[in-house]
C-alpha cells in the first residue's frame, strides 16, 4: 500500500512525546493515518526569517514533519490573504473580505515554502492529500517540481457562489493552481456544484463531476468529513461522571440546560444566536427561569480586526440579556470565551436538553455531530441546527433553522423545550444512523479510495 502523506496547515502538537490530540481533522484521518504516514504543516511556531528547516516527531507509528513561519508570513498568509480574504469570502459574507495583493504574494509564496520542504519527504509512490483553504496552490506549486504523485484535497469550508467567487483578483490562478490535483473532494453536494460552475465559467472543461485539463480528468468528489461516533459517545458517558459535570447539573437546580460551542468567529452565528435568545425569554415567558443558556466560545484568530469586534459585540448581547432578564436566584445566560476540552464538552452535551449550532454558514460542523453522538438514546436532547451547515444535509431530522431568522430561532427554542420524549428518541434514533453512516472512517477511507481508483 502507498504511503499516505498528508499536508494542513495545522499539523497535531506531539512535540511532548503524547499521542495526537483528538481535534477534528485529527479525528477525521485517524482511520486512514496507519504507522509509516506522515503529516506535514505549520509547527505554529514563528521565527524572524523564512526557512526550509523540518522538524519531524513521531507518534504511534506518524511522522509529524513542520516548518516554523516567518513573523511576516504568519501576518500576511494567515492572518491576511488565508483568513481576511478567503475565509470570508469562501463562507459567502463579502462585506468582511479585504484584498491586499501583497498578503497574496505571501499567500503563494507559503505554499511555495510548503511545496519545497515538502520534495525532501516525498517518495515516489506517496499519495498526497492536502486539506483546506491555506493551502490551494501546494499542489501547483510540487508539480512545477516534477512530482509526479497522485494529489488530492479536500476543502473543508464552503465553496462560494461562483459571482461571489469572482470577486476575487486572482480568481483564475487559484483556479487553474486547483487542477494540479487529481482528485478534489467537498462536503457537500452543493459546495461540489459551486465549485464546477466556476471552474465551468473560466472555460474549463466540465464532464458529469470530472473536469477534463490538457488531457488529465480531475476528479470532484463529495466525501463529508465525520466523527469517531462510538468513541465521543464513551467520552461523554465517561465525563457525566466526573466531578465538573456533577457540579454543572447541581448548579442547574432542575433547570434545563442549552449548550453552544464554538470558535469565536462571525460565521458562526453567534450575536444572531444571542438575538434569538432574548427574543425566546421575551416571547415565551413561561420558559424563564426554566432555563439555562450556556455557550462556550473559543478565541481564534485574535489579531484579525473582525474577530476583535465580535467579541466587544458578544461581551454587550450577553451583559444586555443578563441585565434584562437575571433574577436573584436565576442567570439565563451563562457566557464563557475560553476553550474547553474534549471530555468536559462531551459531558457537557449529554447533560444538555437542546444543542444550539446556527451557524450563518459552514463547511460541515462537526459539534452538531458531537452532540448526537453524546446524548442517552433513552432521554435524548434535541439538535437545532442551521440550514447552513453542510451538516443540515446529512441530518433533516434536527429541528433546521434559517440562521439569519430570530423569530424562528426563538420558536424552535420554544419547540426543543415542549418536544415529546417519543418525538426526541426517533429523531435521536435517525440522526445517530446518519451520523454512523458518514463517521470518520467513512470520510477518510472514501476519499483515499478515490485517490486510489483515479488513473
Ligand atoms: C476551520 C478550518 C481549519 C482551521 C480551523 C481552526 O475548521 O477549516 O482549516 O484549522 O478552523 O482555525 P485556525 O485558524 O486556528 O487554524
Amino acid at each position: 500500500m502507498a504511503r499516505l502523506v498528508i499536508v494542513s496547515n495545522r499539523v497535531p502538537d506531539v512535540s511532548d512525546g503524547a499521542a495526537p490530540r483528538a481535534g477534528g481533522l485529527a479525528v477525521g484521518l485517524a482511520d486512514a493515518l496507519v504507522p509509516g504516514s506522515v503529516w506535514f504543516g505549520w509547527s505554529g511556531k514563528c521565527i524572524d526569517t523564512r526557512s526550509h528547516e523540518v522538524t519531524r516527531a513521531e507518534a504511534e507509528g506518524v511522522t509529524y514533519a513542520t516548518i516554523d513561519l516567518a513573523e511576516a508570513d504568519h501576518r500576511a498568509f494567515y492572518l491576511g490573504f488565508s483568513n481576511a480574504t478567503l475565509w470570508p469570502l469562501f463562507h459567502m459574507m463579502p462585506s468582511f473580505v479585504t484584498f491586499d495583493s501583497a498578503e497574496y504574494k505571501a499567500y503563494r509564496e507559503v505554499n511555495e515554502q510548503f511545496a519545497e520542504a515538502l520534495m525532501a519527504l516525498l517518495r515516489p509512490d506517496d499519495l498526497i492529500w492536502i486539506h483546506d483553504y491555506q493551502l490551494l496552490g501546494v499542489a501547483a506549486d510540487l508539480r512545477r517540481r516534477g512530482v509526479r504523485n497522485r494529489i488530492g484535497f479536500f476543502l473543508h469550508i464552503p465553496f462560494p457562489a461562483p459571482a461571489l467567487f469572482e470577486l476575487l483578483p486572482c480568481a483564475e490562478e487559484l483556479l487553474a493552481g486547483m487542477l494540479a490535483h487529481d482528485v478534489i473532494g467537498f462536503h457537500t453536494p452543493p459546495d461540489r456544484a459551486r465549485f464546477l460552475e466556476a471552474m465551468a465559467a473560466h472555460g474549463y472543461q466540465v464532464q458529469g463531476d470530472d473536469v477534463l485539463h490538457e488531457g488529465r480528468r480531475i476528479r470532484v468528489v463529495v466525501t463529508p468529513i465525520g466523527i469517531d461516533v462510538e468513541g465521543f459517545s464513551r467520552l461523554a458517558g465517561r465525563a457525566i461522571r466526573r466531578v465538573e459535570a456533577k457540579r454543572v447539573v447541581d448548579s442547574l437546580n432542575g433547570r434545563t440546560l442549552m449548550i453552544s460551542a464554538d470558535r469565536l468567529d462571525y460565521t458562526k452565528g453567534l450575536p444572531a444566536r444571542f438575538d434569538a435568545y432574548r427574543r425566546f425569554l421575551g416571547s415565551y415567558p413561561e420558559h424563564r427561569r426554566r432555563i439555562s443558556f450556556l455557550q462556550v466560545a473559543a478565541p481564534s484568530r485574535e489579531e484579525v480586526e473582525k474577530y476583535k469586534s465580535l467579541r466587544d459585540e458578544l461581551a454587550y448581547k450577553a451583559g444586555a440579556i443578563n441585565g434584562a432578564f437575571s433574577d436573584f436566584d436565576w442567570v439565563p445566560l451563562r457566557y464563557m470565551t475560553r476553550a474547553a476540552g474534549r471530555g468536559l464538552l462531551a459531558g457537557m452535551f449529554r447533560i444538555s436538553h437542546i444543542g444550539l449550532v446556527t451557524p450563518l454558514r459552514d463547511g460541515m460542523n462537526l459539534v452538531a455531530m458531537e452532540y448526537i453522538a453524546a446524548q442517552d438514546g433513552a432521554d435524548p436532547g434535541v439538535l437545532i441546527l442551521s440550514r447552513f451547515a453542510g451538516a443540515a444535509s446529512l441530518l433533516p431530522e434536527a429541528l433546521l433553522v434559517n440562521p439569519y431568522d430570530i423569530d424562528a430561532m426563538a420558536a424552535a427554542m420554544h419547540r426543543a423545550m415542549s418536544m415529546s420524549l417519543e418525538e426526541r428518541q426517533e429523531r435521536h434514533e435517525a440522526l445517530l444512523e446518519h451520523i454512523r453512516t458518514h463517521n470518520a472512517t467513512a470520510f477518510s477511507r472514501s476519499f483515499v479510495a478515490a485517490l486510489n481508483r483515479f488513473n
